[in-house]
């Protein structure tokens, strides 16, 4: 995830935006308010950059369902949903609420993170990315899951270090036949290397891959997810891409194609973007 913002948030709001006497239940102006509150609290310098935030956000929050929407529901694709950096578990949640709201009961998901935040960065990366940023232990992440009614059973959460874990044997282990989405959120080049490594046999057609991290490093070909990607394609055969949805400033994802011979060729060739 690129840049994280601080915000406060509000202690007590009006009482004619609680449902109840109590103030257990927002209204549905309630919700709007406080969220309207929220952003407007973040540490910007503008305060018409809070409103813009908010849409913003907006849009990041629609390309994610529009995204979960084509794969599970739209397409063939009855794959499970990946996500490689999960932190307090916020877009994971937010995945696993999407998916049963398709009605999806088959997928399953899969959270990797090593749960003591990130590791060392390159030194080009140090001045956007701190070593044991984002760390949030395990127990806590499967807390905020169970607080947010996710249902466990429907999870798996795979712990340590990428470089530690991601290999051979979890592949054998965790037996996922196809991945429809997705969705790397680990900030630094040489995880998702890692993680693009790893999922290669887990990509079929229609798979989408998601890349929060697209716009961090000023957008450079030459730093972040984008140069892991750019290389990877080169050295994966048989996978191909399209560009899928995109919302400029913070995400990208990529429509995957896995030639075989029987398939019309759908993607760009492993061509650099
Ligand atoms: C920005 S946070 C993820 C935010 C989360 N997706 C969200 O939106 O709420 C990045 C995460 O990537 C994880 N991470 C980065 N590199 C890793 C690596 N090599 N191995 C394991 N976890 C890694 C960190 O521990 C951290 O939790």
């Amino acid at each position: 995830m690129g840049n994280k913002t601080i915000y406060k948030q509000p202690k007590k709001l009006p009482s004619y935006l609680w449902v109840d006497s109590k103030g257990k239940r927002l209204s549905f102006f309630g919700k709007i308010y406080k969220r309207l509150h929220l952003y407007s609290s973040f540490k910007t310098n503008s305060k018409y950059e809070h409103i813009l935030d908010f849409f913003i956000q907006n849009d990041i929050e629609k390309a994610l369902y529009d995204i979960l929407h084509y794969v599970f529901k739209n397409s063939n694709n009855q794959g499970d949903y990946l996500e490689f950096g999960v932190w307090e578990g916020k877009s994971f949640i937010r995945a696993y609420n999407k998916i049963k709201a398709i009605k999806n009961k088959n997928t399953r998901l899969y959270a990797f993170d090593s749960f003591e935040g990130l590791p060392e960065p390159l030194e080009e990366e140090k001045k956007q990315m701190v070593k044991g940023s984002y760390c949030c232990s395990k127990d806590r992440f499967v807390h905020n899951l169970k607080k947010a009614k996710v249902n466990l059973g429907d999870v798996e959460v795979i712990e340590g270090f990428y470089e530690n874990t991601l290999n051979k044997e979890l592949q054998k282990r965790l037996k996922i036949k196809n991945a429809g989405v997705i969705y790397i959120d680990c900030d630094l080049y040489q995880s998702t290397v890692k993680v693009l490594d790893f999922i290669v046999p887990y990509i079929n057609t229609g798979t989408v891959i998601i890349f929060d991290d697209w716009y961090l490093y000023e957008g450079r070909d030459d730093q972040g997810q984008r140069k892991a990607f750019n290389d990877w394609i080169i050295r994966t055969p048989n996978v191909t891409y399209e560009e899928f949805i995109k919302v400029p400033g913070h995400l990208n994802s990529f429509l995957m194609n896995k030639e075989n011979k029987n398939e019309k060729y759908r993607g760009k060739k492993n061509g650099i973007l």
